[in-house]
């Protein structure tokens, strides 16, 4: 299967949202990356449903929804509804994991779990047949533009050993400081789907940009 690359729209031009998204379409990208953020899981605040609705609006790519907001069992069918095909819940800010992963397949959505830096892999142990998409988190979660996280490397090695010997289909996501001089190393040790925001966004010609590390990854 080819690896993925999932711009992240928090990078996007927000006063020219459709213009991005639009930019996406017509790109060699995957998936559209969605950050929403409640200033309360993470130290800030992103957008929420009403652009989230804009941008399925205009989109003709999976929407990948990153939720870093607490008690996110509050919107799993509000964002079924938006059209997310991913949701992605933080598995820090869920007392009863299990119980979150059914309910957002019960609205038919693949079922994502993000890791912060400093949580183990150990920790979905028990949980890793039930995830459609672990997304390892390569910065601190609530900006985009940080600095890649080294250890995530050791975290992907580890990740890939649980999924073959738990014999999942499990994808693995990278998010956070994705750029060319990453990217395809993250894919060899085992990253199935890249997140790239700033580098992406931030540079000269995006379409280029995604084309390019598409092509380096497969
Ligand atoms: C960070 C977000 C990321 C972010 C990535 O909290 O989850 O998706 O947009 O941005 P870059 O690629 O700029 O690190
Ligand atoms: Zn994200």
């Amino acid at each position: 299967m080819s690896k993925k690359i999932a711009p992240s729209l928090l990078a996007a031009d927000f006063g020219n949202l459709q213009k991005d998204v639009e930019m996406v379409n017509n790109s060699d990208a995957d998936w559209h990356h969605i950050d929403v953020m409640d200033g309360v899981f993470v130290p800030n605040i992103s957008y929420g449903m009403p652009v989230v609705k804009s941008i399925a609006k205009h989109a003709t790519k999976p929407l990948d929804v990153h939720l870093m907001i607490i008690d996110p069992d509050r919107y799993i069918k509000t964002f079924a509804e938006l059209g997310a095909s991913v949701l992605s819940v933080h598995y820090e800010a869920c007392t009863h994991l299990h119980r979150t992963l059914q309910a957002i397949k019960t609205e038919g959505m693949k079922a994502g779990v993000a890791l912060n830096p400093h949580t183990s892999i150990t920790l979905l142990e028990d949980t890793i047949q039930d995830i459609d998409v672990v997304c390892l988190m390569s910065v601190n979660p609530g900006f985009g533009g940080q600095s890649f996280i080294e250890n995530t490397y050791q975290k992907i090695t580890d990740l890939k050993q649980l999924i073959k010997k738990k014999n999942t289909n499990t994808l693995i996501e990278i998010d956070g400081g994705v750029n060319s001089s990453n990217a395809k190393k993250l894919v060899d040790t085992g990253a199935d789907v890249l997140v790239a925001g700033s580098f992406v966004f931030k540079s000269e010609n995006p379409t280029a940009t995604i084309k390019d590390l598409k092509q380096t990854i497969n």
